[in-house]
């Protein structure tokens, strides 16, 4: 008797939870979706609620099929993970007036609304309220609305509302189309080039020296790089999303191998939470089927509210495995002269006179002066890119 032995071949991670969440209404119900939602209560998003809208129809969010509920909520906010202790670090939450709850109320399905036209329909499972001081302390570690991500909770109504929604229509601000790709094309796309492995970055800059040399280290171990800039919304000062994407363009065709690399877009709106979204942006990274996720100094942080390791630190909370993706951990990279290649104190033992480091306010004035950095600090085409960006911009 002969015995067949197969071996599975796992291209990528699983999805969080197991199973990666299709938010999408069947194609030949969406005309009924469009009905109905015609002459349900609407409730309009805002930029950020439609890239959530986006994040969960595409199981870039899996498990979440929609707004949390209670359970989750004071769960997430209190223990960082779901009520079926699934890791999970930042609330994902529809706010309704709170003078005006009526309209959405238990049992009652709204329509979600973009620019006057609903797009999708929420079956509304729970109303309850948020405790804002209590989420901005535990989330963000601080409760000053100079914080970015604290000012946008603050500005959101503290009622809320839960469940899974169904998009029908065509959901807002589809910039980049051949760079949005949802996890089952990025997970296609990883089986196709037989990426066992593949390590995300996430990003909300060019792609400088520093960046780079992140990149190619960890590239160095794995099959493949997920180079995954968020296109969601960032803070006013950020370097606007088509310039950066204009940017890696150039950086990809002239400094990476091309079938190493993968070029798509995370919708998600940026936090500025610092730890927690490092580990909420490691766990969409497994849903787009990474496996692994570059942490570096100061992941998603801002000002002077995290300390440059906190979100390392943050992933020793966590049962080793739990979280289904693995984190390579940076310190502070830089161009050492005296080394003569990009390094870190790890691997460098000069002093900081050698270093070249810029910060970003920095760069921006030597931009703006049409001086472009060194190209220890940035690669001369993407240097130009975001001086050309700045000219245009004056
Ligand atoms: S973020 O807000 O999206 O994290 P950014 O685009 O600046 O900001 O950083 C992307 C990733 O690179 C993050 O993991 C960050 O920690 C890391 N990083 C950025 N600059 C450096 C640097 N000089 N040294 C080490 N890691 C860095």
């Amino acid at each position: 008797m002969t015995t067949h032995t197969t071996t599975k071949t796992h291209f990528g991670a699983e999805p969080h939870g197991g199973v990666l969440i299709n938010g999408f209404a069947p194609a030949n119900e969406r005309g009924r979706f469009r009905e109905e939602a015609g002459s349900l209560p609407k409730r309009e998003l805002n930029a950020r609620e439609a890239s959530d809208v986006e994040m969960i129809a595409i199981g870039g969010y899996s498990p979440l099929a929609g707004f949390m509920g209670e359970a989750d909520y004071r769960s997430v906010v209190h223990t960082m993970h779901l009520a079926n202790g699934l890791p999970w670090t930042i609330p994902v939450t529809l706010s309704v007036d709170d003078n005006d709850t009526t309209k959405a109320t238990p049992g009652s399905r709204i329509a979600l609304a973009w620019e006057g036209e609903p797009i999708a329909v929420m079956s509304v499972e729970e109303q309850f309220t948020r405790d804002s001081l209590v989420e901005a302390e535990k989330v963000y570690r601080t409760t000053d609305e100079a914080h970015p991500g604290v000012a946008a909770l603050y500005r959101e109504h503290e009622t809320l509302i839960s469940g899974p929604i169904e998009v029908f229509g065509s959901l807002p601000n589809q910039t980049f189309p051949e760079h949005r790709l949802p996890p089952r094309e990025t997970r296609r796309l990883f089986a196709e080039r037989e990426w066992r492995t593949v390590v995300g970055f996430q990003t909300r800059n060019p792609v400088h020296r520093a960046h780079e040399y992140l990149q190619k280290c960890a590239l160095e171990i794995v099959d493949g790089l997920l180079l995954h800039p968020l296109v969601g919304e960032t803070k006013s000062d950020d370097i606007p999303a088509d310039v950066r994407m204009r940017s890696y363009e150039v950086l990809l065709a002239k400094y990476y191998p091309p079938d190493r690399v993968l070029l798509a877009v995370n919708p998600a709106a940026m936090r500025y939470g610092g730890p927690r979204e490092a580990i909420f942006h490691a766990l969409i990274r497994k849903n787009f089927g990474c496996t692994h996720f570059i942490v570096g100094r100061d992941h998603a942080g801002v000002g002077n509210y995290y300390g440059p390791y906190d979100a390392q630190h943050i992933f020793l909370e966590f049962e080793p495995g739990s979280l289904g993706i693995q984190p390579l951990f940076f310190e502070n990279s830089f161009y050492c002269k005296a080394c003569g290649n990009m390094a870190t104190q790890k691997t460098c033992p000069h002093g900081v006179e050698d270093r070249v480091s810029l910060s970003g306010t920095q760069v921006r004035e030597m931009l703006r002066k049409g001086v472009l950095p060194p190209p220890e600090f940035s690669r001369a085409e993407v240097a130009r890119v975001l001086s050309d960006a700045m000219r245009e911009e004056r």
